[in-house]
Protein backbone atom coordinates (compact mmCIF):
# COMPACT_ATOMS: atom_id res chain seq x y z
CA UNK A 1 0.00 0.00 0.00
CA UNK A 2 0.97 3.64 -1.33
CA UNK A 3 0.16 6.68 1.13
CA UNK A 4 -0.47 9.51 -1.10
CA UNK A 5 -0.65 12.87 -0.81
CA UNK A 6 -3.12 14.38 -3.71
CA UNK A 7 -2.59 18.37 -4.21
CA UNK A 8 -4.81 20.08 -6.04
CA UNK A 9 -6.44 23.73 -6.10
CA UNK A 10 -9.31 22.51 -7.09
CA UNK A 11 -11.64 19.17 -6.29
CA UNK A 12 -14.95 18.12 -7.14
CA UNK A 13 -17.54 18.80 -5.58
CA UNK A 14 -16.04 21.09 -3.12
CA UNK A 15 -14.71 23.46 -5.37
CA UNK A 16 -14.92 23.44 -8.88
CA UNK A 17 -13.71 25.87 -12.51
CA UNK A 18 -12.77 23.19 -14.69
CA UNK A 19 -11.71 19.15 -15.64
CA UNK A 20 -9.05 19.61 -13.02
CA UNK A 21 -11.80 19.76 -10.41
CA UNK A 22 -13.44 16.27 -11.84
CA UNK A 23 -9.58 14.30 -12.27
CA UNK A 24 -9.05 15.39 -8.76
CA UNK A 25 -12.27 14.75 -7.07
CA UNK A 26 -12.63 11.11 -8.90
CA UNK A 27 -8.92 10.06 -9.29
CA UNK A 28 -7.95 10.11 -5.67
CA UNK A 29 -11.56 7.98 -4.65
CA UNK A 30 -10.30 5.32 -7.72
CA UNK A 31 -6.69 5.39 -5.66
CA UNK A 32 -8.52 4.71 -2.30
CA UNK A 33 -10.50 1.96 -3.85
CA UNK A 34 -7.14 0.06 -4.89
CA UNK A 35 -6.42 -0.29 -1.43
CA UNK A 36 -4.06 2.78 -1.43
CA UNK A 37 -4.25 5.09 1.74
CA UNK A 38 -4.76 8.60 0.33
CA UNK A 39 -5.07 12.02 1.19
CA UNK A 40 -5.96 15.13 -0.87
CA UNK A 41 -4.86 19.04 0.43
CA UNK A 42 -6.99 21.97 -0.52
CA UNK A 43 -6.94 25.29 0.38
CA UNK A 44 -9.71 25.94 2.01
CA UNK A 45 -11.56 29.07 -0.02
CA UNK A 46 -13.98 31.29 1.26
CA UNK A 47 -16.57 29.64 -2.09
CA UNK A 48 -15.55 25.89 -1.01
CA UNK A 49 -18.71 23.81 -0.51
CA UNK A 50 -19.59 23.37 3.18
CA UNK A 51 -19.68 19.71 4.36
CA UNK A 52 -20.87 19.27 7.42
CA UNK A 53 -17.99 17.08 9.24
CA UNK A 54 -15.03 19.53 9.23
CA UNK A 55 -12.86 19.36 12.15
CA UNK A 56 -9.63 21.38 13.38
CA UNK A 57 -6.23 18.75 13.66
CA UNK A 58 -3.36 21.26 13.84
CA UNK A 59 -1.63 24.15 12.92
CA UNK A 60 1.36 24.85 10.28
CA UNK A 61 3.56 27.91 10.23
CA UNK A 62 5.55 28.94 7.10
CA UNK A 63 6.98 32.31 6.24
CA UNK A 64 6.03 33.66 10.08
CA UNK A 65 2.03 33.05 8.81
CA UNK A 66 0.03 30.46 10.44
CA UNK A 67 -2.28 28.13 8.54
CA UNK A 68 -4.78 25.76 10.20
CA UNK A 69 -5.06 22.31 8.85
CA UNK A 70 -8.86 21.26 8.86
CA UNK A 71 -10.48 17.85 8.02
CA UNK A 72 -13.16 16.80 6.70
CA UNK A 73 -13.92 14.13 3.78
CA UNK A 74 -14.72 13.95 0.28
CA UNK A 75 -18.07 14.06 -0.10
CA UNK A 76 -19.57 10.18 -0.99
CA UNK A 77 -16.29 8.40 0.32
CA UNK A 78 -14.17 8.01 2.96
CA UNK A 79 -11.00 9.75 1.32
CA UNK A 80 -9.94 12.37 4.10
CA UNK A 81 -9.34 15.90 2.62
CA UNK A 82 -6.69 18.80 4.37
CA UNK A 83 -8.07 22.01 3.89
CA UNK A 84 -5.22 24.34 4.45
CA UNK A 85 -7.04 27.46 6.29
CA UNK A 86 -5.22 30.59 5.88
CA UNK A 87 -7.85 33.41 6.27
CA UNK A 88 -6.00 36.55 5.12
CA UNK A 89 -5.12 34.63 2.04
CA UNK A 90 -8.46 32.46 1.02
CA UNK A 91 -11.10 33.57 3.19
CA UNK A 92 -12.05 36.31 -0.13
CA UNK A 93 -15.26 35.70 -2.76
CA UNK A 94 -14.30 34.70 -5.50
CA UNK A 95 -12.88 31.53 -7.34
CA UNK A 96 -9.34 30.21 -6.79
CA UNK A 97 -8.10 31.99 -9.82
CA UNK A 98 -10.25 35.32 -9.75
CA UNK A 99 -11.89 37.85 -7.74
CA UNK A 100 -15.64 38.41 -8.28
CA UNK A 101 -15.63 40.77 -11.31
CA UNK A 102 -12.94 38.05 -13.24
CA UNK A 103 -9.68 39.71 -12.45
CA UNK A 104 -6.99 37.48 -11.37
CA UNK A 105 -5.99 37.59 -7.85
CA UNK A 106 -3.12 40.36 -7.68
CA UNK A 107 -1.71 38.53 -4.92
CA UNK A 108 -2.04 34.82 -6.63
CA UNK A 109 1.80 34.06 -6.05
CA UNK A 110 1.39 34.51 -2.51
CA UNK A 111 -1.40 32.38 -2.32
CA UNK A 112 -0.45 29.11 -4.09
CA UNK A 113 2.80 29.38 -2.79
CA UNK A 114 1.92 29.79 0.64
CA UNK A 115 -0.15 26.30 -0.68
CA UNK A 116 3.01 25.07 -1.84
CA UNK A 117 5.10 25.38 1.06
CA UNK A 118 2.33 24.00 3.71
CA UNK A 119 1.71 20.87 1.34
CA UNK A 120 5.98 20.50 1.98
CA UNK A 121 5.52 20.33 5.65
CA UNK A 122 2.71 17.80 5.85
CA UNK A 123 4.85 15.98 3.36
CA UNK A 124 8.07 15.85 5.46
CA UNK A 125 5.54 15.05 8.62
CA UNK A 126 6.34 19.10 10.59
CA UNK A 127 2.26 19.41 10.28
CA UNK A 128 1.58 17.65 13.24
CA UNK A 129 -0.47 14.94 11.39
CA UNK A 130 1.31 11.82 12.33
CA UNK A 131 1.57 10.93 8.80
CA UNK A 132 4.20 10.59 5.93
CA UNK A 133 3.77 9.79 2.41
CA UNK A 134 5.40 8.31 -0.21
CA UNK A 135 4.45 10.05 -2.71
CA UNK A 136 3.28 13.26 -3.50
CA UNK A 137 1.06 14.14 -6.50
CA UNK A 138 0.62 17.52 -7.58
CA UNK A 139 -0.99 18.78 -10.17
CA UNK A 140 -0.50 22.04 -12.19
CA UNK A 141 1.37 25.11 -11.46
CA UNK A 142 -0.44 26.20 -8.35
CA UNK A 143 1.30 23.18 -6.71
CA UNK A 144 4.42 23.33 -8.87
CA UNK A 145 6.78 24.81 -6.27
CA UNK A 146 6.16 21.36 -4.15
CA UNK A 147 8.65 19.08 -5.96
CA UNK A 148 11.18 22.23 -6.23
CA UNK A 149 11.16 22.72 -2.45
CA UNK A 150 11.26 18.98 -1.77
CA UNK A 151 14.55 18.59 -3.88
CA UNK A 152 15.94 20.76 -0.79
CA UNK A 153 15.37 18.41 1.95
CA UNK A 154 16.95 15.37 2.82
CA UNK A 155 14.29 11.94 3.22
CA UNK A 156 11.97 13.85 1.12
CA UNK A 157 8.95 11.61 -0.48
CA UNK A 158 9.18 11.02 -4.41
CA UNK A 159 7.01 13.69 -6.70
CA UNK A 160 5.15 13.04 -9.91
CA UNK A 161 3.56 16.30 -11.08
CA UNK A 162 0.29 15.98 -13.53
CA UNK A 163 -0.01 18.89 -16.47
CA UNK A 164 -3.13 19.23 -16.81
CA UNK A 165 -3.08 22.38 -18.87
CA UNK A 166 0.39 23.81 -20.59
CA UNK A 167 -1.13 27.09 -21.45
CA UNK A 168 -1.41 28.28 -17.56
CA UNK A 169 2.21 28.28 -16.18
CA UNK A 170 1.99 30.61 -13.35
CA UNK A 171 4.45 33.43 -14.46
CA UNK A 172 5.90 36.08 -12.09
CA UNK A 173 8.14 38.71 -12.50
CA UNK A 174 11.48 38.00 -10.66
CA UNK A 175 10.69 40.30 -7.94
CA UNK A 176 8.38 38.13 -6.90
CA UNK A 177 11.00 35.23 -6.42
CA UNK A 178 12.50 37.87 -3.70
CA UNK A 179 9.52 38.69 -2.71
CA UNK A 180 7.80 34.90 -1.80
CA UNK A 181 11.44 34.55 0.12
CA UNK A 182 12.19 31.35 -2.10
CA UNK A 183 15.33 29.66 -1.52
CA UNK A 184 18.16 31.15 -3.81
CA UNK A 185 19.54 27.73 -4.93
CA UNK A 186 16.19 27.49 -7.44
CA UNK A 187 16.92 30.44 -9.25
CA UNK A 188 18.75 29.26 -12.15
CA UNK A 189 17.69 27.67 -15.97
CA UNK A 190 17.48 24.07 -14.55
CA UNK A 191 15.27 25.51 -11.78
CA UNK A 192 12.45 27.94 -11.68
CA UNK A 193 13.71 30.47 -13.51
CA UNK A 194 12.26 30.93 -17.12
CA UNK A 195 13.28 33.78 -19.21
CA UNK A 196 14.12 36.16 -16.25
CA UNK A 197 10.98 35.24 -15.00
CA UNK A 198 9.20 32.99 -11.92
CA UNK A 199 7.67 30.21 -13.33
CA UNK A 200 6.00 28.32 -11.06
CA UNK A 201 5.14 24.94 -13.54
CA UNK A 202 8.79 24.42 -14.11
CA UNK A 203 9.39 23.62 -10.46
CA UNK A 204 7.02 20.51 -11.40
CA UNK A 205 8.86 20.17 -14.71
CA UNK A 206 12.51 20.08 -13.46
CA UNK A 207 12.08 18.56 -10.61
CA UNK A 208 9.54 15.91 -10.01
CA UNK A 209 10.65 12.56 -10.59
CA UNK A 210 8.28 11.87 -12.86
CA UNK A 211 5.73 13.90 -15.29
CA UNK A 212 2.37 12.70 -16.14
CA UNK A 213 -0.05 14.18 -18.88
CA UNK A 214 -3.74 13.84 -19.39
CA UNK A 215 -3.43 11.99 -22.50
CA UNK A 216 -0.76 10.18 -24.60
CA UNK A 217 -1.40 12.06 -27.54
CA UNK A 218 -0.83 15.47 -25.29
CA UNK A 219 2.18 14.04 -24.46
CA UNK A 220 3.80 14.12 -27.73
CA UNK A 221 2.53 17.87 -28.70
CA UNK A 222 4.12 19.28 -25.94
CA UNK A 223 7.12 18.44 -26.78
CA UNK A 224 6.42 20.82 -30.12
CA UNK A 225 6.76 24.50 -30.14
CA UNK A 226 3.01 24.95 -30.86
CA UNK A 227 1.79 23.57 -27.20
CA UNK A 228 5.29 23.40 -25.29
CA UNK A 229 4.61 27.64 -25.25
CA UNK A 230 8.59 27.68 -25.08
CA UNK A 231 8.87 24.44 -22.42
CA UNK A 232 9.31 22.17 -25.14
CA UNK A 233 12.60 21.96 -24.61
CA UNK A 234 13.29 20.82 -21.30
CA UNK A 235 9.97 18.70 -22.41
CA UNK A 236 11.32 16.97 -24.52
CA UNK A 237 14.77 16.05 -22.48
CA UNK A 238 12.22 14.66 -20.14
CA UNK A 239 11.10 12.74 -22.22
CA UNK A 240 12.14 9.06 -20.23
CA UNK A 241 10.31 10.81 -17.26
CA UNK A 242 7.48 11.96 -19.00
CA UNK A 243 4.07 9.67 -19.94
CA UNK A 244 0.27 10.15 -20.89
CA UNK A 245 -2.43 9.15 -18.66
CA UNK A 246 -5.95 9.46 -19.99
CA UNK A 247 -8.16 10.92 -17.50
CA UNK A 248 -11.26 8.55 -16.74
CA UNK A 249 -14.32 9.97 -15.40
CA UNK A 250 -16.95 9.75 -12.56
CA UNK A 251 -18.94 7.07 -13.47
CA UNK A 252 -21.70 7.62 -10.13
CA UNK A 253 -22.16 11.74 -10.77
CA UNK A 254 -22.27 11.44 -14.90
CA UNK A 255 -24.73 8.24 -15.23
CA UNK A 256 -28.04 8.62 -17.53
CA UNK A 257 -29.51 5.97 -15.54
CA UNK A 258 -29.08 7.71 -11.84
CA UNK A 259 -28.84 11.28 -12.97
CA UNK A 260 -31.09 13.27 -10.80
CA UNK A 261 -30.43 16.82 -12.68
CA UNK A 262 -32.11 15.16 -16.02
CA UNK A 263 -35.62 14.40 -16.97
CA UNK A 264 -35.65 10.86 -17.33
CA UNK A 265 -33.19 8.16 -16.66
CA UNK A 266 -31.96 6.05 -19.98
CA UNK A 267 -29.61 3.48 -20.37
CA UNK A 268 -28.72 2.49 -24.16
CA UNK A 269 -31.77 -0.66 -23.45
CA UNK A 270 -33.64 2.18 -22.97
CA UNK A 271 -32.49 5.23 -25.43
CA UNK A 272 -36.20 6.01 -26.71
CA UNK A 273 -35.82 7.93 -23.32
CA UNK A 274 -33.53 10.34 -24.43
CA UNK A 275 -36.10 11.88 -26.37
CA UNK A 276 -38.00 13.48 -23.00
CA UNK A 277 -34.87 15.05 -21.93
CA UNK A 278 -34.38 16.28 -26.01
CA UNK A 279 -38.29 18.00 -25.87
CA UNK A 280 -37.76 19.29 -22.32
CA UNK A 281 -33.87 20.99 -22.89
CA UNK A 282 -35.90 22.32 -26.05
CA UNK A 283 -38.55 23.70 -23.67
CA UNK A 284 -36.72 24.98 -20.72
CA UNK A 285 -33.95 26.43 -23.58
CA UNK A 286 -37.45 28.49 -25.29
CA UNK A 287 -36.81 26.56 -28.79
CA UNK A 288 -39.59 25.03 -30.51
CA UNK A 289 -39.99 21.96 -29.23
CA UNK A 290 -39.16 19.32 -31.70
CA UNK A 291 -38.02 15.81 -31.66
CA UNK A 292 -36.32 15.00 -35.43
CA UNK A 293 -34.76 18.42 -35.40
CA UNK A 294 -31.20 17.99 -34.77
CA UNK A 295 -29.99 19.63 -31.22
CA UNK A 296 -26.20 20.47 -30.88
CA UNK A 297 -24.87 21.21 -27.46
CA UNK A 298 -21.54 23.12 -25.78
CA UNK A 299 -20.13 23.37 -22.40
CA UNK A 300 -16.85 24.94 -22.13
CA UNK A 301 -14.82 27.61 -20.45
CA UNK A 302 -15.03 30.73 -23.55
CA UNK A 303 -11.21 30.66 -23.74
CA UNK A 304 -9.46 30.91 -26.87
CA UNK A 305 -8.43 26.77 -26.20
CA UNK A 306 -12.18 25.64 -27.09
CA UNK A 307 -12.43 27.08 -30.29
CA UNK A 308 -15.38 29.19 -29.80
CA UNK A 309 -14.12 31.65 -32.17
CA UNK A 310 -14.29 28.83 -34.86
CA UNK A 311 -17.80 28.17 -34.27
CA UNK A 312 -19.22 31.46 -34.55
CA UNK A 313 -17.30 31.79 -37.47
CA UNK A 314 -19.86 29.06 -38.48
CA UNK A 315 -22.96 30.42 -36.34
CA UNK A 316 -24.31 32.21 -39.28
CA UNK A 317 -24.52 29.75 -42.10
CA UNK A 318 -25.87 27.41 -39.05
CA UNK A 319 -28.73 29.36 -38.39
CA UNK A 320 -29.75 28.55 -42.23
CA UNK A 321 -29.44 25.08 -41.39
CA UNK A 322 -32.56 22.63 -39.96
CA UNK A 323 -30.11 22.50 -36.95
CA UNK A 324 -30.84 24.30 -32.89
CA UNK A 325 -28.23 24.72 -30.89
CA UNK A 326 -27.66 25.04 -26.94
CA UNK A 327 -24.81 26.88 -25.39
CA UNK A 328 -23.62 26.86 -21.48
CA UNK A 329 -20.23 28.67 -20.69
CA UNK A 330 -18.98 32.11 -19.04
CA UNK A 331 -15.20 33.40 -19.50
CA UNK A 332 -14.21 35.57 -22.84
CA UNK A 333 -16.35 38.58 -22.52
CA UNK A 334 -16.41 39.80 -26.23
CA UNK A 335 -17.50 35.79 -27.06
CA UNK A 336 -19.97 35.77 -24.65
CA UNK A 337 -21.59 38.98 -26.46
CA UNK A 338 -21.32 37.76 -29.42
CA UNK A 339 -23.03 34.16 -28.48
CA UNK A 340 -25.90 36.43 -26.68
CA UNK A 341 -26.38 38.68 -30.04
CA UNK A 342 -26.87 35.47 -31.93
CA UNK A 343 -29.20 34.24 -29.84
CA UNK A 344 -31.17 37.25 -29.12
CA UNK A 345 -31.09 37.71 -33.05
CA UNK A 346 -32.11 33.67 -33.58
CA UNK A 347 -34.31 32.83 -30.41
CA UNK A 348 -35.44 29.57 -32.34
CA UNK A 349 -32.51 28.53 -32.99
CA UNK A 350 -29.96 29.50 -30.74
CA UNK A 351 -30.26 29.56 -26.95
CA UNK A 352 -27.03 30.98 -24.79
CA UNK A 353 -26.84 30.54 -21.23
CA UNK A 354 -23.90 32.73 -20.08
CA UNK A 355 -22.64 31.35 -16.62
CA UNK A 356 -21.65 28.14 -14.51
CA UNK A 357 -24.62 25.68 -13.81
CA UNK A 358 -23.89 22.14 -13.29
CA UNK A 359 -27.84 20.64 -13.31
CA UNK A 360 -28.32 22.40 -16.74
CA UNK A 361 -24.50 20.51 -18.39
CA UNK A 362 -26.25 17.26 -17.01
CA UNK A 363 -29.32 18.15 -19.00
CA UNK A 364 -27.40 19.36 -22.13
CA UNK A 365 -25.97 16.40 -22.13
CA UNK A 366 -28.41 14.00 -21.77
CA UNK A 367 -31.11 16.05 -24.01
CA UNK A 368 -28.85 17.10 -27.18
CA UNK A 369 -28.18 14.75 -30.22
CA UNK A 370 -24.49 15.96 -31.06
CA UNK A 371 -22.02 17.87 -28.71
CA UNK A 372 -19.37 20.15 -30.20
CA UNK A 373 -16.24 20.44 -28.63
CA UNK A 374 -14.00 22.17 -31.52
CA UNK A 375 -10.82 22.68 -29.19
CA UNK A 376 -7.42 24.15 -30.64
CA UNK A 377 -5.73 22.21 -27.88
CA UNK A 378 -7.59 19.57 -25.77
CA UNK A 379 -4.63 18.21 -22.77
CA UNK A 380 -8.04 15.50 -22.26
CA UNK A 381 -11.39 16.85 -22.38
CA UNK A 382 -14.46 15.32 -20.35
CA UNK A 383 -17.24 16.30 -21.96
CA UNK A 384 -16.82 14.22 -24.69
CA UNK A 385 -16.08 11.35 -22.31
CA UNK A 386 -19.27 12.47 -20.55
CA UNK A 387 -21.39 12.69 -24.13
CA UNK A 388 -20.33 9.24 -25.49
CA UNK A 389 -22.05 7.59 -22.12
CA UNK A 390 -24.91 9.63 -22.74
CA UNK A 391 -25.81 8.41 -25.81
CA UNK A 392 -25.06 12.15 -27.18
CA UNK A 393 -22.38 12.15 -30.10
CA UNK A 394 -19.23 14.54 -29.78
CA UNK A 395 -18.01 16.35 -32.93
CA UNK A 396 -14.20 17.10 -31.93
CA UNK A 397 -11.03 18.60 -33.72
CA UNK A 398 -8.56 15.56 -33.52
CA UNK A 399 -6.09 17.17 -30.91
CA UNK A 400 -5.13 15.60 -27.21
CA UNK A 401 -7.31 13.65 -25.26
CA UNK A 402 -10.04 14.47 -27.97
CA UNK A 403 -8.03 12.31 -30.53
CA UNK A 404 -7.39 9.39 -27.75
CA UNK A 405 -11.02 8.83 -27.32
CA UNK A 406 -12.92 9.75 -30.14
CA UNK A 407 -13.19 6.92 -33.15
CA UNK A 408 -14.30 8.92 -36.12
CA UNK A 409 -17.49 7.70 -38.43
CA UNK A 410 -15.76 6.53 -41.21
CA UNK A 411 -17.04 3.83 -43.37
CA UNK A 412 -14.25 1.59 -41.55
CA UNK A 413 -15.26 2.05 -38.08
CA UNK A 414 -18.64 2.13 -38.87
CA UNK A 415 -18.78 -0.94 -40.72
CA UNK A 416 -16.85 -2.83 -37.53
CA UNK A 417 -19.22 -0.84 -35.05
CA UNK A 418 -16.42 1.10 -33.11
CA UNK A 419 -16.81 4.32 -34.46
CA UNK A 420 -18.08 7.20 -31.43
CA UNK A 421 -18.12 10.71 -32.34
CA UNK A 422 -16.96 12.51 -35.59
CA UNK A 423 -13.72 14.33 -35.81
CA UNK A 424 -12.11 17.19 -37.98
CA UNK A 425 -8.30 17.92 -38.28
CA UNK A 426 -7.71 21.07 -39.38
CA UNK A 427 -8.17 24.52 -37.23
CA UNK A 428 -11.01 26.31 -39.54
CA UNK A 429 -14.40 27.22 -39.15
CA UNK A 430 -14.90 25.56 -43.22
CA UNK A 431 -13.46 21.73 -41.12
CA UNK A 432 -15.50 22.29 -38.61
CA UNK A 433 -18.82 23.32 -40.73
CA UNK A 434 -17.82 20.39 -42.35
CA UNK A 435 -17.82 17.66 -39.88
CA UNK A 436 -21.60 19.45 -38.29
CA UNK A 437 -22.96 18.64 -42.15
CA UNK A 438 -21.34 14.86 -41.61
CA UNK A 439 -22.89 14.75 -38.67
CA UNK A 440 -26.51 15.45 -39.78
CA UNK A 441 -26.00 12.91 -42.26
CA UNK A 442 -25.43 10.67 -39.94
CA UNK A 443 -28.33 11.94 -37.96
CA UNK A 444 -30.79 11.52 -40.59
CA UNK A 445 -29.61 7.89 -41.02
CA UNK A 446 -31.47 6.49 -38.17
CA UNK A 447 -29.81 2.75 -38.03
CA UNK A 448 -26.51 4.38 -38.25
CA UNK A 449 -27.06 6.77 -35.86
CA UNK A 450 -28.43 4.24 -33.41
CA UNK A 451 -25.14 2.21 -33.56
CA UNK A 452 -22.90 5.01 -33.20
CA UNK A 453 -25.26 6.07 -29.69
CA UNK A 454 -24.42 2.28 -28.80
CA UNK A 455 -20.71 2.26 -29.03
CA UNK A 456 -20.78 5.38 -27.34
CA UNK A 457 -22.63 4.51 -24.57
CA UNK A 458 -21.11 0.85 -24.11
CA UNK A 459 -17.30 2.20 -23.93
CA UNK A 460 -14.88 1.93 -21.03
CA UNK A 461 -14.16 5.69 -19.48
CA UNK A 462 -14.04 4.14 -16.12
CA UNK A 463 -10.88 5.59 -13.16
CA UNK A 464 -9.80 1.89 -13.12
CA UNK A 465 -7.45 1.08 -15.71
CA UNK A 466 -5.86 5.06 -15.29
CA UNK A 467 -5.40 4.47 -11.78
CA UNK A 468 -4.00 1.49 -12.03
CA UNK A 469 -1.13 3.63 -14.35
CA UNK A 470 -0.99 5.96 -11.89
CA UNK A 471 -0.26 3.81 -9.46
CA UNK A 472 2.45 1.57 -10.79
CA UNK A 473 4.26 5.13 -11.06
CA UNK A 474 3.89 5.63 -7.71
CA UNK A 475 5.32 1.91 -7.04
CA UNK A 476 8.60 2.68 -9.44
CA UNK A 477 9.53 5.97 -8.05
P1 LIG B 1 -11.36 22.29 -18.97
O1 LIG B 1 -10.86 21.71 -17.72
O2 LIG B 1 -10.28 22.69 -19.92
O3 LIG B 1 -12.33 23.40 -18.76
P2 LIG B 1 -12.68 19.70 -19.38
O4 LIG B 1 -13.43 19.17 -20.54
O5 LIG B 1 -11.60 18.86 -18.85
O6 LIG B 1 -12.16 21.15 -19.78
O7 LIG B 1 -13.64 19.90 -18.15
C1 LIG B 1 -14.59 20.90 -18.05
C2 LIG B 1 -15.54 20.55 -16.91
O8 LIG B 1 -16.17 21.75 -16.49
C3 LIG B 1 -16.63 19.61 -17.33
O9 LIG B 1 -17.05 18.86 -16.20
C4 LIG B 1 -17.74 20.56 -17.77
O10 LIG B 1 -19.01 19.98 -17.73
C5 LIG B 1 -17.58 21.66 -16.75
N1 LIG B 1 -18.03 23.00 -17.20
C6 LIG B 1 -17.38 23.86 -18.01
N2 LIG B 1 -18.09 25.00 -18.15
C7 LIG B 1 -19.21 24.84 -17.42
C8 LIG B 1 -20.36 25.67 -17.17
N3 LIG B 1 -20.47 26.87 -17.70
N4 LIG B 1 -21.33 25.19 -16.35
C9 LIG B 1 -21.21 23.95 -15.81
N5 LIG B 1 -20.17 23.12 -16.02
C10 LIG B 1 -19.18 23.56 -16.80
C1 LIG C 1 -7.42 20.88 -18.12
C2 LIG C 1 -7.57 20.61 -19.60
C3 LIG C 1 -8.58 19.55 -19.95
C4 LIG C 1 -8.48 18.35 -19.02
C5 LIG C 1 -8.55 18.83 -17.58
C6 LIG C 1 -8.45 17.67 -16.58
O1 LIG C 1 -8.27 21.83 -17.64
O2 LIG C 1 -7.87 21.81 -20.31
O3 LIG C 1 -8.40 19.12 -21.29
O4 LIG C 1 -9.51 17.44 -19.28
O5 LIG C 1 -7.50 19.71 -17.31
O6 LIG C 1 -7.26 16.93 -16.75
Amino acid sequence: MKKILFASSEVHPLIKTGGLADVAGSLPRALAELGQDIRIVLPNYQSLKKTEDVRFISTVTVNHIDSNILETQLPGSNVIVWLVDCPALFNTPGNPYVDESGNPWDNIADRFSLFCRVIVEIAMDRGHLNWRPDVVHCNDWQTGLVPALLSLESNAPSSLFTIHNMAYQGMFPATTFNNLNLPLQLWHHDGLEFHEMLSFIKGGLSYANRITTVSPTYALEIQTPEFGYGLEGLLGHKHKVLSGIINGMDLDQWNPETDTAISEPYSFKTLANKMINKTSLQARSSLPVNKSVPLFGLISRLVEQKGIDLLIDCLTEMVDMPLQLVLLGSGDKSVERKLLDFARLYPKKVSVTIGYDEALAHQIEAGVDAFLMPSRFEPCGLNQMYSQRYGTIPIVRETGGLADTIEDALPKSLSNNTATGVSFKEVSSGALLEAIKRTMLLYHDKKTWKKIQIAAMEKDFSWQNSAKQYLALYQEI
